[in-house]
Formats: structure tokens, sequence, C-alpha cells
């Protein structure tokens, strides 16, 4: 296990440490003495701490050491912006920037790309100069779907990897543990703080016998989304195994892990076998393929290992399968879902059929989805509903050019688009029908949420197969069976489409297509990261002030917040995304959508220097101009929902101090202590009750201990002062974060 196998091939210097992953592994072993699942072997490999560190699935909190981090475009701006003013020359850990979900699908790829370019350009200029700057690998636009550039160039077996997008588990066809995380994880892991994650239980899904037909791998995880629904794998890993697992390609296990995240799972995985090798080679990884041979014992569940739950498929057995509408676990099999089609009375004429995404766009779902589509021309039918093809990734583009399936497509009457995010993230400019229209589309993507896709809340939008896709644009109807029903042929006469066939991998192997990396040079001193002063998109983040060393003392409130205040409450998405890089712009939502406790309305609250009422972001701006810290007080629960880093920042931005509630959603809790807040909670969770919106707060900072109680004092308008006992979770060192100003404050003292 001693060999020096490097990681990737764009990269020079960072190995795969099967050793020393192997030596963590023999200390967890000797300490638990339990048989191991695999998810755990990957995850314990991982410790930062193997000796120290408390196990228990479920409970613990464990201090991992990632391999690798990737982020998309959207969620890296404000990661690196966060990364840069923590002040180290470079990334610790090896890090890649994917430019996927700013592409608008329009009228096809190559002129989609190119608006894209202009519309984005002070984006993409940022990410690729900040890049070059903090070495880090830039996949420029057009170079491919984040997770299918992951699965095709780093992700490798056993390995632990955070993304900063949810789909990020697609990398558990490859054996490795990739999981989707927040900006301010991603942040961390780039700064060399250990990532700390909940230890997950684990959920055991075995696979018997083998598929054939018109069943394929998506199929597996759209009956296990029905099973587990969209909730059931929460703080779960899904570890696939049995002898189900062999006949499956590596790509299309890559299709079954990226879709655990619509059960909410952390990630997915599948143990190392003979065709993620076959992957390996065919991607010029031969190295790490025969590396993973020598450490193969551990890149599987221990014999006997015990799963939290588990569920078992027969793939002999599994139909294909159409889920949705508006929620992905809706699992209807194809045997049941004509009728499903009509007792719901869902739209039942087809409108567009679309394939591709990072969930299944591998050279294997292109090959059998062209080979549908070849059978149907061969009787003179074509697609009967608007069609449309998003390779993965470049690679995949140009071998699929090079090997005929896209001049299929084309005939067949398809829309090819850029090599991106597209329609699957609402990039899509759609003509075809109007806001409101009740409609049906089908694609091969994983999310089918009310309105993803193009913003209208009418369409019923379902996913599937990229076979069933094809099938069911040449029906242009759901109403449909491929596997039971004729269609008409161009003389009229009927005919049955064929079941799908296609190879796993390219016999000529892969045409890398255009040159779409950007390596970090070898001299990075002289790059200088292009930010423009007047941007309304991007600004470049100062550090936050250090603590004074004083207890802060007549704070106001600035809201009192009532009932659910989620991260969508606190920092809202949609339109606001736009400014995701620039904190100024975007802290003009801050808490837009909480709920004021004093007259039960969203955005309007009472500015006690001046007595009148404004929005939340206004009132509080104005007490940061004038110098007044403020303090949120909340509900149950405050920040649940995602890790959204902004729902943090902004409160710091806009200077205040602490939100003090009855309880805190774990992740923004800790999300609140990197940017150099308190998060406190009232020990007596009544004492909520106590607080009028108008009363003045005293906070002891200078008593912040570990394991102590935190003191407040609250002047009542009446004269009155109360004391209310407060509690927190700072640890030794996130009381240094407070005191810092950060957490990167912090990290960046540390490395200066
Ligand atoms: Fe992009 Fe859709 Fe995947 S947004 S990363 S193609 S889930």
């Amino acid at each position: 296990l001693s060999k020096k196998v490097e990681m990737t091939n764009w990269e020079k210097g960072h190995y795969i440490n099967y050793a020393k992953m192997s030596e963590n592994l023999g200390i967890v072993r000797s300490r638990l003495n339990r048989p191991l699942t695999y998810a755990e072997k990957i995850l314990y490999s991982h410790l930062d701490d193997p000796e120290g560190q408390d196990i228990e699935r479920g409970t613990s909190y464990l201090k991992l050491r990632p391999d690798r981090v990737a982020c998309q475009d959207a969620t890296a701006q404000m990661a690196i912006m966060q990364f840069m003013s923590a002040g180290m020359p470079s990334v610790a850990t090896p890090t890649t920037v994917h430019c996927d979900h700013l592409i608008e699908a329009q009228i096809g790829g190559v002129k989609d790309l190119e608006r894209a370019k202009g519309i984005n350009k002070e984006v993409y200029d940022f990410l690729s100069t900040s890049c070059a700057k903090y070495n880090i690998g830039f996949w420029k636009p057009g170079s491919g779907i984040i997770h299918q550039i992951i699965l095709e160039n780093y992700a490798f077996p056993g390995g632990l990897m955070i993304g900063t997008d949810s789909h990020t588990p697609n990398g558990g066809g490859l054996g490795m543990a990739a999981i989707g995380v927040g900006g301010a994880d991603a942040v961390d892991v780039m700064a060399n703080l250990p990532w700390e994650l909940k230890a997950p239980k684990v959920i055991g899904v075995k696979l018997t016998g083998q598929m054939s037909g018109w069943t394929s791998p998506k199929d597996i995880i759209l009956k296990v989304a029905g099973i587990l629904t969209v909730k059931g794998g929460t703080g779960a890993i899904i570890e696939y195994h049995g002898p189900g697992t062999e006949g499956l390609s590596c790509t299309g296990m890559g299709t079954i892990c990226n879709m655990g995240a619509e059960i909410g799972a952390t990630t997915s995985v599948f143990p190392f076998n003979d065709r993620m090798y076959d992957y390996l080679a065919a991607t010029k990884r031969s190295a790490i393929g025969d590396f993973a041979r020598d450490y193969a014992k551990e890149l599987r569940e221990d014999e006997g290992a015990e799963y939290d739950q588990l569920v078992e498929i027969n793939l002999s057995e599994l139909e294909p399968h159409i889920n949705g509408p508006f929620t992905p676990d809706l699992a209807t099999p194809i045997s049941k879902w004509k009728q499903a089609v009509k007792d719901n009375k869902w739209p039942d004429d087809l409108k567009v059929g679309l394939i591709g995404s990072c969930t299944n766009s591998s050279y294997e779902d292109m090959s059998r989805a062209a080979s549908i589509a070849e059978d149907a021309m061969s009787h003179g039918v074509k697609a009967n509903a608007i069609f449309t093809v998003t390779p993965g990734s470049e690679q995949i583009r140009a071998t699929i050019a090079r090997d005929g399936q896209l001049k299929t497509f084309e005939e067949f009457g398809g829309m090819v688009l850029a090599n991106a995010c597209g329609p699957c993230i609402g990039q899509w400019d759609r003509q075809d029908v109007k806001k409101g229209e009740p409609n049906s589309i089908i694609s091969s993507y994983n999310r089918n949420f009310t309105g993803r896709n193009d913003a209208n809340p009418a369409t019923h939008s379902f996913v599937t197969s990229p076979d069933l896709v094809v099938a069911m644009t040449i029906a242009g109807t759901l109403n449909f069976n491929p596997l039971t029903d004729t269609l008409k042929d161009k003389d009229g006469k009927e005919f049955m489409l064929k079941p799908p066939t296609g190879d796993g991998l390219p016999s000529k192997g892969y045409d890398p297509g255009e040159d779409t990396f950007q390596a970090p040079p070898e001299d990075r001193s002289s790059v200088s990261v292009a930010v423009s002063p007047t941007s309304d998109r991007l600004q470049l983040l100062s550090p936050f002030k250090a603590w004074d060393g004083k207890d802060a003392v007549d704070l106001p409130i600035l809201i009192k917040a009532q009932g659910k205040t989620t991260t969508d409450h606190i920092s809202m998405a949609g339109p606001w995304l736009k400014y995701r890089g620039h904190l100024d712009n975007i802290s003009n939502n801050m808490l837009i959508g909480a709920i004021n406790a004093d007259n039960g309305e969203a955005n309007k609250i009472k500015n006690f220097t001046t007595g009148e009422y404004g929005a939340v972001p206004a009132v509080a701006r104005d007490y940061k101009a004038k110098g007044i810290q403020w303090v949120v007080v909340g509900d149950w629960n405050y920040g649940e929902g995602s890790s959204r880093e902004h729902a943090a920042l902004e409160p710091r931005h806009l200077g205040g101090l602490a939100i003090i509630t009855r309880s805190f959603a774990r992740i923004h809790e800790t999300n609140l202590k990197k940017q150099g807040m308190l998060p406190l909670t009232f020990t007596n969770p009544e004492d909520y009750d106590k607080i009028e919106p108008e009363d003045k707060i005293d906070l002891l900072c200078t008593e912040l201990a570990v394991g102590k109680s935190f003191p407040m004092r609250v002047h009542k308008k009446s004269g009155e002062t109360l004391e209310i006992p407060l509690s927190h979770t700072f640890n030794e060192g996130q009381i240094e974060w407070f005191k810092h100003g950060s957490a990167l404050n912090m990290m960046a003292k540390k490395n200066a």
C-alpha cells in the first residue's frame, strides 16, 4: 500500500493514501471490535483523530479529513470569497470548480454557451482568476456537469470528497463517499480545518438477480425512492451490496448514488468491483484501478456487517419505473403506469422529453437512448414531442459525436444542449407552453419539484430512465407502455420498439473533445483576482472585526421572530441567488421572510432610534451606520433547512452580535459561530415569552466559557431588569473563532 499513485491525472503530487487509511482503520477496528460496513470504513479511515474520536452511528460528530473538495459555479462564488478572506496562499485540500449551473438552454448548445459566457462574464472571470491564484483546478463553461467531470477525472474507490452541490454523491459510482455540503463546510476544508459530520446511520440495499430488457440502473433508485420516500435517507448513507451490484456499469452505479440525494441520504456508495476497474481504465486511470485492487479488502463491507435498516431488491423482477409528478418518491412501475395517468388525470399529451443531466448522461445512457431512436427511425418515425439532449461532459459530447449517437438524436428531431445543467436547474427559456398551462414533461433528471425546470407550477414533471424518456417521446403521449404496446410506422403498420442496447464504455475509447480545463499556473504570485468594484454580483469580503474584549450593553432587538424561521426566511433564494457572490447586495434579503412577533407581519419592524417601521435589512443597516450592534430573538429550531452560509454571513455583515433562540438547527448554529456570531439559547425555553421587542439586552461576553451558562440582562421599558440565563454549545476552539471575529480570521492568523 506504500505505492505512490496520484489521485487524478490533472494534478501533481496529491497521492491516494491507502496506507494511512488502512492504519486508521486498524486503530478504529481495535476500538470497536465489530465488523464494519463499507460506508463506515471510508469515513473512519478519514478520521482526524482515530484514537480519540467518539464513534456511534447516528449520535457522535465525526471530525474528518476529506481528500478533495468540488464546487459548482453558483456555490463557488461565496465559498471562494470567504476562503480569500482567510489570507492563505493556496487551498490546503485539492479543490476544483466547475462551470455548469449558469448556462441557459434556449436554442442549442453552441449558441447558448456563447451567450452564457457573455452574461456571466464577470462571474467566470472571477472564478477563473481566483482558481488560478489559490491553486484550484478550473473547469470552464462547456466542460460539463460537475458530477460527471468528477466521475471521469477525480473520484476514486475509498476516497472521501465533499462538494457544494446536492448531487455530489454521484461519485459513489466509483466507490467514493462523495457528500453534498454548504459553502461554509467547503471553506473549512479548503482552509485545513477538519470537517464535521454526524456519524451517519447506514441503510443497506441488497441487490440480487440481474436486470434485462427495458430495466436500467435508474429503476433501482426510482424503486428505492418509492420505498424510503423523500425523508427516508436522512442522516444515513445508503450502501448497496450483494451479487446484483456486479452486473451494473460504473456510470449506472453513479446514477443510483446521484439520485440518493432525493431521499435525503448523506450519500450512497457501491463497493469496488471490476466494472469500476474497467471505467478507471477507460478514463486513463488503470494505476488507480490496480492500486484499488491492492486495497480491495477494505473497499467493501466486512463479513457480518450490520445495517440500521435493510432493503432487498431482486433485479430480475425489477420493472422500469416512472416517478412523479412534483415529487421524486411517487414511484409507479410501468405495468401500473397507464392506469395511474388515467386515475390521477395527469395531462397525457407529452410536451417535452429531456435526456442527460448529471444523473443520466453517460456513454451507456446515450448509446441505449440512441438505439431506441434508431429503431424508431428504421420504422420511419421520429420524436413526437420536443426532445432535448444534455451531454454530461465535453468528453461524452465529443465521443457520441464521433460514434454517431449525436447525429442519431439530431435526425430523430432532438436539440443538443450545452454540456451543462440547463433545464434541470431551471435554466430553460421554454416557449412551447404558457405559464400556468397544465402540461407534462418527462426527463432522465433527478428532481421534479414544482416549477424546478420551467418555473411553471402547472408543469407535471416526471423522472425516469433515458430509455423510457425516448420511448415516451416517440409515442408523444404518457399513455404508452413500450413493453406491451405497439406504435404505428410511417405506413400505419403496427410495430413494437425493441428493448434498448448499448455499450457501457466506448469501444474506441473516450474522445476528450475540446480542452476545457485550466490548471493553476506554476507561478501564482502574479495572478490578480478579477473583481470589479462596481459589480453588483461580486464583492470581495473584508475580514469581520475581532471581538473588542468587552461586554455588550444596551443592544436593541432587531426582530423577535415568531414560529418557523428557516434559512429560506433568513436568506431567501429565488431571484436573490443572482447576488450570492455579493454579500452586501444579498444582505437586502436578510430575514425578510421572518414573522415579527410584535405585529405578525413579515419584513416590518420598528426602528427604535426613529420610531418608524421599516424593512428588516433597512433597519439593520441604519443601526449599523449608527454604530449600534443588535440581536435577533428566535423561536424553535431557528435556521432549519439548507446549510446556506449566507444566512449566517448576512446578520454578521449587517452588524448583528447574537441570535438568541429557543433552539437552533445545528448546522446553522455552527455556521453562525464560524462567522463570529453568538448563537445562544434560552436555558428555559419559556423565557422566550418574557422578551418584548422593545427590550434592551446586555450580553456579558467576557463570561463566555465552555460548559458555563451565559448571562443576559434584559432592561424592560418599565425600568425593570431581568436576569435570564442562556446556554451555548461553544467549545474552546469555537470561542477562539468568536474572539478573532470568525473561524477564518483565526485560520488566517494561524497561517500568517
Ligand atoms: Fe446540475 Fe441538475 Fe445535476 S442542476 S448538477 S444537472 S441535478
